[in-house]
């Protein structure tokens, strides 16, 4: 093997140590014992030997490789082992498990025909856009979803960079949105026992073929072993924004380092939705109940400050928020067969909404559903960025415990991971953080908002952001 071809086809075969560390790691997920296993890019089949020292029972293993000759040196070791390219065969099988060390292979040295036909096979299959930077492990990865059955789990060991780097997006995306993430580990190489002078660093990447539920958590740890990690963080699946470095996971506190300390070390601001037609999206409840609209299809929405009577909003027993003003914005995916069949009165609202026009409405006709909104998450904090001079109190926070979502009129506060934690960790409680965000100064604001004619102030997401906040975690 030359070394060129080595790299062509990423052959860096998992040391035992560092496979055998993965499994024991990962085993809870599935040693109950497992119908169908694969591990693509098979190679001397890590994992296959891994598996078997664990005594996890697998009733069938297969492999793919595309090197005929590690294919003839396994061909007796009770693998079923295929001699293919993974990413141009239809699936053989449907797995309960998916578990494997892809090629690395980088971007350029990826014939440019089979870049392109494993671009389109994706965005065929996933409705993904590959960055052309990306290497052959994500190709992979987006590739093996088809193979992987229902509430089945994938466990890959892959280069680290993607965490950070502008071609992991799309693959950041896919743990947060295509499937539930339930586990990072990043390696630290330096003086691991497990790697054999590995060039890369390497991370190890779980997840389950599911959505994730809102409000599920994903486990971040960092040591030389997967199984004993040094450092463990639990961070809300709705703060992994794919554009987010995730290594920073691991950073501590920003105030406690001695940065100066703003309002994004702590939170990711959005504004809330745009419906492109509020007086057609949005109904009060009296208007719901006259035309026996089905809850279900409708998400509770404060549409501006002038809905918020208390700053604390929770929700009633039957799970709406507590606010009379508290109005309801229609967001769907149902198709419009489902919802003939299943809400007939609201079937009769969107042909309503059809005859109106709101369907060529700018923001409207770009959407995919033109019925169903932005996905936001209902968020801790709300905070009203619009502020006239004689508005009582100026710029306020609303500490959010219901359901309940802004439109934008709002912008809503995320907490990042360093506040996750602490929250978490019950260093810091969610009040004190509402207290300390109440106690933010109307000059404050005033020196990062814009000010308009007529003593308007506004303040965009970014702009709140880099006001001058701390908190003590
Ligand atoms: C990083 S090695 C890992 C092998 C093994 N899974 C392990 O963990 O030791 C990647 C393997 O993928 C194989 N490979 C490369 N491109 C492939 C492709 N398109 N289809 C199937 N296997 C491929 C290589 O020959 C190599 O054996």
């Amino acid at each position: 093997m030359t070394a060129t071809k080595a790299k062509i086809w990423g052959q860096y075969f998992t040391p035992a140590p560092l496979a055998n560390d993965i499994i024991s790691a990962t085993r809870h997920f599935f040693e109950e014992g497992v119908s169908v296993a694969l591990e693509p890019a098979f190679g001397k089949g890590a994992f296959y030997e891994a598996l078997k020292v664990a005594e996890i029972p697998v009733d069938e293993f297969c492999g793919v490789e595309i090197d005929p000759t590690l294919v003839a040196d396994r061909v007796a070791c009770g693998a079923q082992l295929e001699c293919a390219d993974f990413t141009d065969i239809p699936p053989r099988k449907q797995c309960d498990l998916i578990i494997t060390n892809p090629p690395y292979t980088r971007h350029h040295l990826i014939p440019k025909e089979q870049k392109e036909r494993m671009a389109s096979q994706v965005k065929e299959e996933l409705g993904i856009t590959v960055n052309r930077l990306s290497g052959l492990h994500c190709y992979f990865v987006f590739l093996a979803d088809k193979w992987l059955k229902e509430n089945g789990i994938a466990v890959w060991l892959l280069p680290a960079e993607f965490l950070d780097v502008n071609y992991g997006k799309e693959l950041k995306s896919y743990f947060v949105h295509n499937v539930q993430l339930l586990r990072v580990h990043v390696y630290n190489t330096e003086n691991s026992s497990l790697f054999d002078g590995a060039t890369v660093s390497s991370c190890v990447v779980v997840y389950r073929k599911k959505k994730a539920n809102p409000g599920e958590t994903v486990l971040f740890t960092y040591g030389e072993s997967m199984a004993a990690p040094d450092t463990r963080q639990t961070v809300a699946c709705e703060a992994l924004a794919d554009d987010f470095k995730w290594t920073k996971i691991f950073a501590k506190n920003p105030a406690v380092n001695g940065d100066s300390g703003k309002l994004s070390d702590y939170f990711f601001i959005k504004r809330g939705i745009a419906t492109g037609y509020n007086d057609y999206f949005i109904l009060t409840k009296e208007e719901m109940e006259e035309r026996n609209l089905p809850y279900e299809c409708f998400t509770p929405i404060l549409v501006n400050k002038r809905d918020v009577y208390n700053k604390i909003m929770e929700n009633d027993t039957a799970g709406l928020p507590l606010t009379k003003k508290c109005k309801y914005v229609l967001d769907t995916d149902l198709s419009l067969n489902e919802i003939e069949l299943k809400f007939p009165k609201l079937y009769a609202y969107l042909q309503y909404g059809e005859e109106l026009g709101v369907r060529q409405r700018y923001l409207v006709k770009k959407r995919k559903i033109w019925y169903k909104q932005e996905v936001r998450t209902p968020a801790p904090y709300y905070c009203t960025y619009i502020a006239r001079n004689g508005d009582n109190g100026f710029f306020r926070f609303i500490w959010n415990k219901s359901n309940v979502i802004v439109t934008n009129n709002f912008l809503m506060l995320y907490p990042k991971p360093v506040l996750l934690c602490a929250l978490e960790r019950g260093k810091i409680t969610s009040e004190e953080v509402y207290c300390a965000l109440s106690d933010i100064g109307t000059e404050t604001f005033l020196t990062e908002s814009r000010q308009y004619a007529e003593g308007l102030s506004k303040l965009e997401p970014s702009e709140l952001g880099n006001i001058a906040f701390r908190l003590a975690l």
